[in-house]
C-alpha cells in the first residue's frame, strides 16, 4: 500500500483499501493496550516529521492528527493561521508550501479552498522534495480522512451484522456544503447492497456531482425532506450541522428552518434499537446532548477513532504498515 503518494479525495480509494486500513487501525488498538505496544508505535517513525497547516478552524481534525503523530514518534510543526505566516508578507501558497517540504516528510493541510490540496500536491510532485499531502478537509469539497475514520466507525459497530454490506445510511442536514457527506457518501459506493438517505431542507440538498456520482455506481438513493420516516428505516443516522461558514450572504442559512432536521430524545424510540448515530462534530442544535448517553450514540467514539484511523493512514503512506500488520502480539 505504500504506492499511495497523497490522500486527497475519497474517490481514491477502494474496497481492498478500506478493508486492510480496518484490519491496520484494530491492530493499531491492541498496541495501544500495553506500554510495550505503545512504545513499539512510537519507534516506528520518530525519524519522521509533519507540518500540520491549518488555515479553517479545527478542533478533532487538528488534535488527533497531532496525536497520531505523537503516537507514532513523529515531531510536528504547525501554523493554525496564515497571518502569523509569511502568507501576510505577500508571499504565495505555492512558496509556502514548497517552504513546508523544505523541513518536513508530510504536510497535513486543511485549507477553505476547494481543491487547493491537488494543485500543491501537483506542485511538489514536480520538485526535488515531493512529500506526501494528505487533505484534512478543502472548502465545502471533501474531508477524506474524516470519511475513513467515519466508515471504520460504521463497520466496527456493525461487526456483528454483516459490516456495512446490505445497510441503510441516512445524512442528515447541511448536505449541500458538508465535505463529509460528500466523502463519506463516496466511500460507501464502495460496499455491497448499501442504500442512501439523504434527509434536508430543500435549501440543502446534495449537489448534482454527487447524485450523478451515486447514479453512475449503481448506488440506491433517496432525497427526502420526511426525517422522521428516515428515522425508522435507517441503520445509521449521519448527522451534520448546517456549514454557515459557505454563505455567500450573512445570515442566509439563519433564513432557512432547519428545526425539523433536529435529533432530538423524543426520536429515539423510532430508530431501530441497533441503529448507530454518528456526528462528525463539532454540533450545534442538530443533534441532542440527552442522547450522549444511548448506547446508540456513537460519536464520542468515533472522534476518538478518528486517531486511530489517522495513526493506520499515516503509517501507510510512510511505509511501516506492515511493521504493524505483521507482529503477533
Ligand atoms: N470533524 C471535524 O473535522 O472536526 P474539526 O473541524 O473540529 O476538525
Amino acid at each position: 500500500m505504500s504506492q499511495v503518494r497523497h490522500i486527497l479525495s475519497a474517490s481514491q480509494f477502494n474496497r481492498a483499501f478500506l478493508d486492510r486500513m480496518y484490519r491496520l487501525t484494530n491492530k493499531i488498538r491492541q498496541f495501544d493496550k500495553s506500554k510495550e505496544g505503545l512504545h513499539y508505535l512510537q519507534s516506528l517513525l520518530p525519524h519522521k516529521r509533519a507540518m500540520l497547516y491549518f488555515t479553517q478552524p479545527s478542533t478533532r481534525t487538528f488534535l488527533s492528527f497531532q496525536s497520531a503523530c505523537h503516537i507514532l514518534g513523529m515531531k510536528n510543526s504547525e501554523i493554525r493561521d496564515a497571518a502569523t505566516s509569511s502568507e501576510r508578507k505577500g508571499e504565495s501558497i505555492e512558496d509556502s508550501l514548497r517552504t513546508f517540504s523544505s523541513y518536513v516528510d508530510l504536510i497535513i493541510m486543511r485549507s477553505p479552498v476547494r481543491g487547493l490540496c491537488d494543485k500543491m500536491a501537483q506542485l511538489l510532485d514536480q520538485t526535488d522534495r515531493p512529500i506526501p499531502i494528505i487533505n484534512a478537509g478543502s472548502g465545502p469539497d471533501e474531508h477524506p480522512t474524516q470519511a475513513l475514520l467515519d466508515v471504520y466507525t460504521l463497520e466496527r459497530s456493525f461487526k456483528d451484522s454483516g459490516g456495512i454490506d446490505g445497510k441503510t445510511i441516512c445524512m442528515v442536514g447541511d448536505l449541500k456544503r458538508g465535505r463529509t457527506v460528500r466523502s463519506l457518501s463516496r466511500l460507501l459506493t464502495l460496499y455491497k447492497n448499501v442504500r442512501l438517505v439523504f434527509a434536508s431542507p430543500s435549501e440543502f440538498k446534495i449537489e448534482n456531482d454527487l447524485r450523478l456520482f451515486l447514479k453512475s455506481a449503481g448506488v440506491e438513493f433517496l432525497e427526502t425532506a420526511d426525517f422522521r420516516d428516515s428515522l425508522a428505516l435507517s441503520d445509521a443516522i449521519y448527522m451534520t450541522r448546517i456549514q454557515d461558514e459557505y454563505d455567500l450572504a450573512a445570515g442566509e442559512s439563519g433564513k432557512v428552518d432547519s428545526s425539523e432536521f433536529y435529533l432530538r430524545a423524543e426520536h429515539l424510540k423510532i430508530m431501530k434499537s441497533s441503529a448507530v448515530i454518528m456526528h462528525p462534530l463539532p454540533r450545534r442544535n442538530e443533534l441532542d446532548p440527552a442522547i450522549d448517553n444511548d448506547p446508540r450514540a456513537k460519536y464520542w467514539r468515533q472522534e476518538r477513532n478518528g486517531m486511530w484511523t489517522r495513526v493506520a493512514l499515516m503509517t501507510t503512506l510512510l511505509g511501516v504498515d506492515e511493521k504493524i500488520l505483521l507482529p503477533e502480539l
